[in-house]
């Protein structure tokens, strides 16, 4: 019988991460007064996670106690797509890593339990986050269910209305969840008295918990970002180098790696052992995938621009919408961010990554065919890169050429089935990101620093 799954076994999961900060030059994140020092970053942040956050090692340990935790549900299985080749006719091998395994449903505890972990050993007791589509609100909420701390989730309100379950599986897990903008803050609240009505945004949530953090008094309660930041991409790659070693099982070698991009975690955690293989001389096309209605990579400046609305973070070296962005109420919440992870924007730049953008009803139409083949139905994040994954498919076939394809099936869309049921009823529809939006962004940038095009090698 043909082998459809590659497993690795338990002590096979890898006991580094791979930090690319050791392999690419970057602008800093400036402050008012110049490039931000670690201690800049204290009350916001455990000083563990900081000295990962700028830490120039190109291999970092997994503490013990991550890796008793990761065991719940990884090493994660990689999964060859027979069935959606078939359906194709396509000669490519098309492999994904399949993290919809773990516990919430997605890659996001693949740093949600790092975060807690070195959290509680500097001695917090409690964090406070954002979340979009609810995946990282709910990893956080079981992550710090692990290690015993509390946890408080500032949640998009459309997604927190169109999500309700998402709400349950973190107060199972003893977390508090509330709609952003919310009355708890003066972040919130002044955003309320502009704008009452509004959808909320990644930028507004993740105000809302910044000064939920910065304010309690105890000193006890730091913030956690589900993605962006160096230290979070580094987390994820253990999805790479898992793949990597599996992928080595079986003699294959991908020279197509996709994922989705929202703030860029799991395509970084997937891409950058590529990334590092890239640098030394194999040939991939990496791509990053988003959506057309929010098209941070492929159409917005690299800029320096906040990670928030209100304007609380350093101003960080990224592709970026500007940050009083507000999107459009598409469906894929994940992926509805107005800036990219400095280290993929870099990479950007450089032209090492290709990042491709997708109109909504493409990824639901690649969502469905992947859920009638492979069976497994998709997160609406997800369903960008399988879009991504179907034209190349479609290109191999085209070119009469073998092509091994990689993409991260970065979660499962079992909670996300209201969207499905819009798509399905013919209520979901294509929106392009006006141009004039864009040029709004480019006027908002034009005050901070430019970030200078660096070539890392
Ligand atoms: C399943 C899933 N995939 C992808 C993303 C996008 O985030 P990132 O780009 O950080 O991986 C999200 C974000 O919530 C998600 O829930």
């Amino acid at each position: 019988m043909e082998k459809k799954k590659i497993f690795l076994t338990e002590d096979e999961i890898p006991r580094q991460w791979y930090n690319i900060n050791a392999d690419i030059k970057m602008n800093p994140p400036m402050g008012p007064d110049g490039p931000v020092t670690p201690d800049m970053l204290a009350p916001v942040f455990p000083m563990n996670l900081i000295e990962q956050e700028v830490s120039p090692e190109r291999w970092i340990d997994i503490p013990e106690e991550v890796l008793r935790v990761y065991n719940i549900w990884r090493p994660s299985p990689l999964v060859r797509a027979y069935a959606l080749e078939k359906a194709l006719e396509t000669p490519a091998r098309i492999y994904y890593k399949y993290e919809g395994v773990s516990p919430p449903g997605s890659h996001k505890p693949n740093t949600a339990v790092p975060q807690a972990y070195y959290n509680k050993e500097f001695g917090i007791k409690r964090l406070t986050t954002e979340t979009g589509a609810g995946q990282w609100g709910s990893a956080l909420a079981f992550a710090c269910s692990q290690f015993g701390l509390e946890c408080k989730v500032f949640m998009v309100r459309i997604s927190f209305d169109q999500k309700p379950y998402r709400k349950t599986m973190m107060a199972v897990w003893g977390a508090h969840c509330v709609a952003s903008p919310s009355t708890e803050t003066k972040a919130g609240q002044q955003i309320l008295e502009q704008h009452p009505d509004t959808p909320g945004s990644l930028g507004i949530a993740i105000s809302e918990a910044i000064e939920a953090a910065v304010t309690d008094a105890s000193g006890e309660t730091r913030y956690s970002l589900g993605s962006v930041l160096n230290h979070v991409m580094m987390h994820q790659t253990v999805i790479g180098l898992e793949a990597k070693k599996q992928m080595e099982k079986i003699n294959e070698y991908p020279d197509v790696v996709i994922g989705c991009a929202g703030g860029g975690s799991n395509f970084a955690g997937l891409a950058f052992p590529f990334v590092f293989d890239k640098f030394n001389g194999k040939e991939i096309a990496i791509h990053p995938v988003e959506p057309a209605a929010c098209p941070t990579m492929t159409r917005a400046p690299f800029a320096y621009d906040h990670g928030d609305t209100i304007g609380m973070t350093p101003l960080l070296p990224m592709h970026s919408l500007g940050h009083t962005f507000v999107p459009p109420p598409f469906h894929a919440g994940g992926l509805r961010y107005h800036g990219m992870a400095p280290q993929v924007s870099q990479l950007i730049t450089e032209g090492i990554l290709e990042p491709r953008a997708y109109p909504q009803l493409a990824t639901y139409e690649a969502g469905m065919l992947v859920a009638r083949t492979e069976g497994f139905i998709s997160a609406p994040e997800t369903n960008h890169a399988l879009a991504c994954v179907v034209d190349e498919a479609k290109k191999a076939k085209e070119e009469g050429k073998e092509k091994v394809i990689l993409f991260n099936f970065s979660g499962h869309g079992l909670i996300d089935l209201g969207a499905y049921e819009q798509f399905l009823a013919g209520n979901l529809t294509n929106y392009e990101y006006p141009a004039k939006e864009i040029e709004e962004a480019e006027k908002i940038l034009e005050q901070y620093p430019k970030p200078e095009l660096i070539k890392s090698r």
